[in-house]
């Protein structure tokens, strides 16, 4: 019998149907609770889906059922369901692990909330790598290795997606707060009128809601790291308050008025110009320096791409883990890879290696098999004449640009990652006929005298490249 990993608490039949099927794509063996057995309580469980659902009894029941499995199993919660803000707001929030997930489910936030409850319950035994030797990288390396020992302010600071979290994480684990816990908070996601009660706790009758006393992060965290994640996000009257702590250690519970110590290391993030934010009134410049005693700037990936075949690595390792396949790519698909822009940085790298995977799980990944926006240019053998021509028509040297140097780059270095060479020659050939044409005024037996060849020799390479109908005869 198939084992099932996956359990999912959804009434509505057709949304249960969506989410099984997501997760089986996803490599997870998904099984809908009311069809659970009694043998299952036994199964390696990894996750749980819960979406409608008739109260929190209900849910509870079900994770009973799966034994020592139930507790502490990581949650993946569609942020409609009936028992969400219960989860969230729960007393064991800080014991159990829950991503909310909006519906209709997408595929991109989908995978993205599983990574997130996967790294979040894999830190312990399992360190995520922090991967990296490029010069930027290495430079990052050595600051994580200065400050981790220091209960110093860290303030990281990056695109999105650059791995500021994980730098976090990273310091946290190299201090001798790493038996400790490492606590992050979106400071961004949680709405502001929420937030302190989340970062001091609350007293019991707080607020409209408050039924119990709660503890807050800063008490979850002590004696480890508090990761303040999205602090450009924070409004000011939080930034006053969270200043005061830093200032005085000393905080209280929303409601209640003993102060408590702390002892937590704070290592904030942004992807903020916070700077600016401080000229626009935004942001406060105490709080600023108080966070940014020791400042580390994440780079993006674009800014260092031979990291690429090592976090490609990386990630490959982390999808076998899960149970998935690795995925190969070609030399082609590298190059491509080195061109592209990455945005959404190392984030967007994990993607669509995962992406891949998922697709090709057999073979190797070539330029042409990539999402469109990664291929960037077309290879010189899918482009016909006319194409081709046009292309060449319609910028003064669109052919070099196509072919993946961009100006200030040298044809004759081997770009991070390497290249294709025929096409890469292909691209250096066309370049200069067309250039030769150009300054022949398009008579092909000057321009063949420019480049030293038989005017036999260039027609035939005109033709091969789809460019006669270019040239005047002779
Ligand atoms: N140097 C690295 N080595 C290995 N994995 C990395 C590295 N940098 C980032 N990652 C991975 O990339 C993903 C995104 O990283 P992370 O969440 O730390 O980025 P971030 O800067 O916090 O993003 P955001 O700004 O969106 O919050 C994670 O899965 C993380 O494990
Ligand atoms: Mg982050």
């Amino acid at each position: 019998m198939k084992s099932s990993n996956f359990l999912v608490v959804e009434s509505d039949a057709s949304r249960a149907e969506t989410v099984a099927s997501a997760l089986a794509f996803l490599g997870y063996r998904p099984v809908l609770a009311h069809r659970m057995q009694a043998a299952d309580a036994a199964e390696g469980w990894r996750a749980a889906y819960v979406g409608t659902v008739e109260d929190e009894a209900e849910l509870e029941g079900y994770l009973a059922a799966l034994g020592r499995h139930g507790r502490n199993l990581p949650l993946l919660v569609s942020a409609d369901s009936p028992v969400a803000s219960a989860l969230i707001a729960g007393d064991d929030a800080q014991s159990l692990n829950v991503e909310l997930i909006d519906m209709p489910l997408r595929y991109e936030r989908l995978s993205e909330a599983l990574r997130t409850l996967q790294s979040r319950m894999q830190p312990v035994q399992n360190h995520l790598r922090f991967v990296g030797q490029s010069g930027p990288m290495q430079r990052v390396n050595a600051l994580i290795r200065q400050v981790a020992p220091f209960d110093s302010s860290v303030l990281v600071l990056g695109e999105s997606g650059s791995g500021k979290e994980l730098v976090a994480r990273t310091i946290h684990d190299c201090s001798p707060r790493r038996d400790k816990p490492f606590v992050a908070i979106n400071c961004g996601a949680i709405p502001a009128e929420l937030l302190e009660s989340e970062l001091f706790g609350h007293e019991k009758g707080a607020f409209t809601g408050a039924i119990s006393t709660r503890k807050g992060r800063f008490e979850m965290a002590e004696g480890g790291t508090l990761f303040l994640d999205e602090i450009g996000d924070m409004s000011l009257p939080m930034q006053v308050k969270l200043l005061r702590v830093l200032q005085e250690r000393v905080f209280e519970r929303v409601g209640g008025n003993r102060p408590q110590r702390c002892d937590v290391r704070i290592i904030a993030a942004t992807h903020r110009d916070l700077e600016g934010a401080i000229e626009r009134g935004g942001f406060r410049e105490d709080l600023f320096y108080r966070l940014s005693v020791f400042p580390l700037e994440m780079p993006a990936l674009r800014q260092r791409l031979e990291d690429l075949p090592a976090l490609i690595a990386e990630f490959n390792q982390r999808l076998l883990q899960r149970g998935l396949t690795s995925v190969r790519f070609a030399p082609s698909a590298m190059t491509a890879l080195c061109r592209h822009p990455w945005p959404g940085n190392v984030r967007e790298l994990s993607n669509l290696v995962e992406r891949m995977a998922i697709l090709m799980p057999q073979g190797e990944v070539r330029a042409a098999d990539l999402p469109e926006k990664y291929r960037g240019a077309l290879r010189i053998e899918e482009v016909s004449g006319a194409a081709l021509i046009a292309m060449m028509e319609a910028e003064p040297e669109p052919v070099v640009e196509t072919f993946g140097f961009s100006n200030d780059s040298d044809p004759a270095v081997l770009p991070l990652g390497g290249l294709d060479l025929k096409d890469h020659l292909a691209g250096i050939e066309i370049g200069l006929i067309r250039q030769a044409l150009n300054s022949a005024n398009g008579v092909v037996a000057h321009a063949a005298k420019l480049l030293r060849v038989q005017r036999t020799t260039l027609v035939e390479k005109l033709r091969k490249y789809g460019l006669s109908e270019t040239v005047q005869a002779g």
